[in-house]
């Protein structure tokens, strides 16, 4: 038997904020970052919405990108004492991972961090709220999954919430959102989500009703990633659906090992003076893993499928899992994203010696290797890496060295 779950409902298109008026209930917390939806408008929108269907509402500003344990307590204090029947979050991954996290919190105040953490553990949520999530970037597509990433700053790593209890009730899918983000947020998100769906693809967790939604969604992406990076709207409006066909995939689905990596490689270098970026640290590990994951079989035979939607040619797999590999580095190239972590520049830009010194990443690499490997993500990676493994796959991910094992 196998599950499938969505939010009940998703609202999309143009102009679908505007279905917040249409809320029944008595008190809603709007949960949101730094300020661009302030900034552009949507917030103001969102709460005059949230007025006419006749609620009280409260705001939790100030989110911050890579949320943290501290930020996910105190929203849960402010929800505690506002006790909101509606949570509602705004913006890009962060806020809306950290408002779930808030929530599970509001619902059992004495739920610690920790007792998150335990996969498909979260015990029955909307006894006191229910959750609808906005999107305002076009990558994580948490406003359909169920899941949650929260950083552990004290650890430098991540630690992804999973279950489908926190997948929202509400997804609103309003392009016009998307349509204010600067261009290198739109390369890194939109890279999340062409990772998100080719690691759906290749789950041992995948499944006909996760395939369809991973294989249209890497068709559009590759048709509109690099066009929306230019400025096309159009583009930007369409890449708002696939990065959400792609999230509907992988909660179903599962990802892999370039997220386990990713997850343990974000904040690991933040005392060197930056992040990789998720979608970034994405964007560069996926060919390196496609390489490696593509010794099993049957995931070999899954990215020849991918090729084959991609229009790439290849008369056999092997010759198709390395035009996917090009294909991917060349939308990297288009996007403005490095390689491989040496060329990462501490504003993400490729540069030729980035931000992370080799002798810092030699350093770190076991035990990086060894929390990768101990990441959610990596259960359903098609081929299981040994520590010595991981630590060469992360090497080739330092140095842009040829995968061959
Ligand atoms: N829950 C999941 O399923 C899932 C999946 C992948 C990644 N994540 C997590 O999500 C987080 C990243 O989220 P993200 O990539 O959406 O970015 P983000 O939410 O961290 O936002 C990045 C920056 O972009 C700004 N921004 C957001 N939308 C904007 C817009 N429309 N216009 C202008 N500026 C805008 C924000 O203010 C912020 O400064 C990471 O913590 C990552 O680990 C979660
Ligand atoms: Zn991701």
């Amino acid at each position: 038997m196998a599950r499938f779950t969505l939010p009940r409902d998703v609202y999309h298109g143009k102009g679908s904020l505007e279905e917040l008026k249409n809320l029944k209930g008595k008190k809603a917390i709007i949960c949101v970052g730094g300020g661009s939806m302030k900034k552009f408008g949507f917030l103001d929108r969102a709460k005059k919405y949230l007025e006419e269907a006749g609620m009280q509402v409260e705001l939790f500003e100030g989110i911050e990108p890579d949320p943290s344990v501290e930020t996910v307590m105190k929203g849960a204090e402010a929800m505690l004492k506002f006790e909101p029947d509606w949570i509602i979050a705004i913006g890009g991954g962060s806020p809306i991972d950290a408002a779930k996290a808030m929530w599970i919190k509001y619902e059992y105040p004495d739920c610690t961090f920790e007792d998150m953490c335990k996969v498909f553990g979260i015990p029955e949520l909307r006894r006191k709220a229910k959750f609808v999530a906005v999107s305002s970037t076009s990558g994580t597509a948490t406003e359909v999954t169920a899941f949650s990433i929260i950083t552990d700053y004290e650890k430098g790593t991540k630690y992804p919430i999973a279950d489908f209890e926190i997948t929202p009730d509400i997804a609103i899918v309003d392009p016009e959102l998307a349509e204010t983000m600067p261009t290198k947020l739109v390369a890194h998100t939109g890279m999340d989500a062409m990772t998100h769906a080719i690691e759906a693809y290749v789950s041992t967790a995948n499944c006909d009703y996760t395939d369809a939604l991973a294989i249209h969604a890497i068709e559009m992406i590759q048709a509109d990633l690099v066009k929306s990076f230019g400025g096309d709207m159009g583009a930007r409006d369409r890449m708002h659906n696939a990065q959400c066909l792609a999230g509907m995939a992988f909660s179903n689905a599962l990802l892999g090992i370039v997220h386990s990596m990713a997850h343990k490689t974000g904040a690991v270098f933040a005392d060197k003076g930056a992040h990789i970026i998720h979608g970034a640290a994405n964007a560069m590990y996926l060919p390196k893993v496609i390489a490696f994951n593509a010794k099993d079989p049957a995931a070999k035979k899954r990215y020849g499928v991918i090729a084959d939607y991609m229009h790439l040619g290849g008369s056999n797999d092997d010759e198709k899992v390395a035009l996917l590999i090009k294909e991917l580095r060349r939308m990297n190239d288009d996007l403005k994203i490095p390689h491989c972590i040496k060329n990462y520049g501490a504003d993400s830009y490729p540069v030729e010696q980035g931000f992370v010194p080799e002798d810092v990443f030699l350093e770190r690499l076991p035990g990086i290797a060894e929390r990768a490997i101990g990441d959610a993500c990596t259960g359903s990676n098609p081929r299981q890496p040994s520590q010595e493994e991981m630590e060469k796959l992360l090497k080739c991910c330092y140095y842009d060295t040829e995968v061959d094992f």
